[in-house]
């Protein structure tokens, strides 16, 4: 869980902007809900020196102060590079210069490389040589860094992501700011939920919460499709901005504790009518995550059969996003879901 720079921002980065943003997430009570790591995506490379070691561009003067800024916090510290030569904003990637990277981020204090493919060409065995390449060069610098793979679900990389040494692997081409762009990419995540779990993740994306395109319930079907699928929780928006319905969303504590849940299992979709959809995410005390998501143009009712969530005859019901009890149900439970909207529950079998 954590930020990235790239939908909010794009190339316009700085330290400082970093800086304000890590304040603004420990302010808003993002990170006390879980969000932890502070990810720089791309455009922060400046040039190699006469040794070939990479340094920050002008706007990032010192990328050592930067990850201690951060670790002082109580924050993580995220960069970006690509296998290629360039990266996808053109600039430094790290081809040729894998270890000397990894040691520079090491000594950076650097805790998270997303490294996306971009300028790199190559078959699938030339992009599970050059992923793992870096995986190798990371690992020899002795510090942890979770490695993200970016690469956009290409060549089923869900496959191969961990045998690379992935922690998470894109499994799309990526986002943009609307609601059809979003659901068509999480709700067809049905069906890779047996690639992922502790360590190893399907990553469908940002969090696009908050960024403008989204209508409310949009926003909480993004985030609770996401919250369902265990997937990376990385939001972009201006957290020094006050955005209250946003930052509800994404510190929803019910909501987040589905994603975290310790089981890591990723959840599926159990039953579809037309744009109606019910998934579900089995959690490690036996109870189920339930989204019950209406895809629709109009409010229209959703239910949850029981035996499709493999609870029993009889169970408990709590709404997530309303932090309430709702009681003991036979058999289903059905609800009125707006438009483009979802409701989650939690399903616990009566003993
Ligand atoms: C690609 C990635 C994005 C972002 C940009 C940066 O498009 O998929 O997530 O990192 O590159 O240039």
């Amino acid at each position: 869980m954590g930020w990235n720079s790239w939908y909010g921002f794009g190339c316009k980065v700085t330290d400082s902007l970093i800086r304000a943003q890590a304040d603004a997430l420990v302010a808003s009570g993002m990170k006390a809900a879980g969000y932890e790591y502070i990810n720089i995506d791309d455009c922060w490379q400046g040039q190699r020196d006469a040794r070939g070691v990479i340094h920050g561009n002008a706007n990032f003067p010192d990328m050592k102060a930067l990850g201690d800024y951060l670790h002082s916090k109580g924050l993580k510290f995220g960069v970006y590079s690509s296998p290629g030569p360039k990266t996808c904003a053109g600039y430094e990637g790290s081809f040729g210069h894998e270890e000397q990277d990894a040691e520079a981020y090491a000594a950076w204090g650097v805790d998270f490389l997303k490294y996306d493919y971009c300028s790199f060409k190559g078959d699938v065995p030339a992009q599970v040589a050059a992923y793992k390449k870096m995986h190798e060069a990371l690992e020899k610098t002795g510090r942890p860094m979770v490695f993200s793979l970016c690469q956009y679900g290409m060549d089923r990389v869900w496959a191969w992501g961990p045998a690379v040494g992935g922690n998470m692997w894109r499994t799309t081409d990526d986002l943009d700011y609307r609601y059809d762009r979003i659901s068509l990419v999480g709700f067809g995540q049905n069906g890779l939920e047996r690639f992922a779990g502790p360590g190893h993740w399907n990553d469908p994306d940002m969090l696009l919460v908050g960024l403008g395109k989204m209508s409310e319930d949009e926003n909480r079907t993004q985030m609770s499709l996401w919250s369902l699928l265990a997937a990376p929780l990385l939001a972009s928006l201006d957290l020094t901005q006050k955005n209250v319905q946003a930052l509800a969303i994404l510190k929803n504590l019910e909501v987040i504790a589905v994603n975290q849940d310790p089981a890591g299992v990723q959840g599926r979709r159990v039953a579809q009518e037309g744009p109606l959809e019910v998934w579900m995410k089995p959690l490690a005390d036996g109870g189920r995550a339930v989204g019950l998501f209406n895809r629709g143009e109009s409010a229209m009712p959703v239910t949850a059969f029981f035996r499709d969530l493999g609870v029993g005859e009889s169970a408990t019901v709590r709404d997530l996003w309303a932090s309430k009890d709702l009681g003991v149900f036979k058999a289903s439970y059905t609800a009125n879901v707006p438009k483009h909207g979802v409701v989650m529950i939690k399903v616990t079998s009566e003993k």
